[in-house]
């Protein structure tokens, strides 16, 4: 990606996430503490009591401190089919604008040690893959958008402390699983050419330095 496209990019997320922040502020007010709580136990059932993820018959993301934005425009891409998945569609498109506005606002402030268990020894090549992207292949810093602690921020996903395998999976995939409505692009799009320049080694790295941050 040049620095043209990725300013573009940039400003176009700048401008969405500005959007969807009014939009969830509209949305609030409208869900009872009870409610929450019955809808956040079951998220909790396959995404971990912590909501620090869960390995299952696949792995189930960790939601903890993830940013309230994205989580929003996931679950909304969930229902609109533009991110295949069959058990989060039938997830996602049962909440409420209001109850999808509180649930994201609940997963934000949980802290959770990360769950681990990723390959130490690729650990490093995993943190200056981050740090500094791979100029031969046109892959920029991670933390270019990311953030330097991969805390994310406004659309831009946490990825600190996600599962390894989850990570494998979603850079192995991401054709194959959002973008999926290509009348509608959405931010997938600016992470679509990186996720295909990276090799598969280089996936398995940067998942493993990622999985052990705090
Ligand atoms: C039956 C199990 C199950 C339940 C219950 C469930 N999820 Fe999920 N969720 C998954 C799986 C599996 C994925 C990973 C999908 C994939 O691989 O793309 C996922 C992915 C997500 C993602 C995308 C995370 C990311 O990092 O991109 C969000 C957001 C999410 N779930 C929110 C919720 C919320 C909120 C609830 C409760 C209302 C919930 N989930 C309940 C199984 C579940
Ligand atoms: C130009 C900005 C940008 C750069 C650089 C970038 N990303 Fe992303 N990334 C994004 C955006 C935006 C999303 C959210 C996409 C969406 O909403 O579907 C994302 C999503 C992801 C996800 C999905 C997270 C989840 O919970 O499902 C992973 C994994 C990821 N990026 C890894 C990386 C890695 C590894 C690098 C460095 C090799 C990187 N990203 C570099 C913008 C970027």
């Amino acid at each position: 990606m040049n620095l043209q496209s990725l300013t573009r990019t940039t400003a176009f997320v700048v401008a969405a996430s500005i959007s969807t922040m009014a939009h969830a502020q509209e949305k609030t007010g409208h869900v009872s503490a009870p409610e929450l709580r019955a809808k956040t136990d079951y998220c909790k059932t396959c995404h971990g009591v912590e909501a620090q993820g869960f390995r299952g018959s696949f792995p189930m993301p960790r939601l903890a401190g993830q940013q309230p934005e994205y989580v929003e425009n996931q679950l909304k891409a969930f229902i609109e089919h533009r991110r295949r998945n069959p058990v989060m569609f039938n997830v996602a498109h049962a909440l409420s604008p209001a109850m999808l506005a509180a649930l994201t606002d609940e997963f934000k402030n949980l802290k959770p040690k990360p769950l681990g268990g990723a390959p130490k020894a690729i650990v490093p090549e995993g943190k200056k893959i981050y740090d500094e992207g791979i100029p031969g292949a046109n892959v920029p810093p991670c933390a270019s958008c990311h953030g330097p602690e991969a805390k994310g921020v406004g659309q831009f996903p946490r990825l600190a402390g996600q599962l390894n395998d989850y990570v494998i999976k979603k850079l192995t995939n991401w054709d194959k699983e959002r973008g999926q409505n290509k009348a509608n692009p959405d931010a997938s799009a600016i992470m679509q050419p990186i996720a295909h320049d990276l090799t598969d080694a280089q996936i398995r790295a940067v998942a493993a330095y990622v999985s052990e941050l705090n």
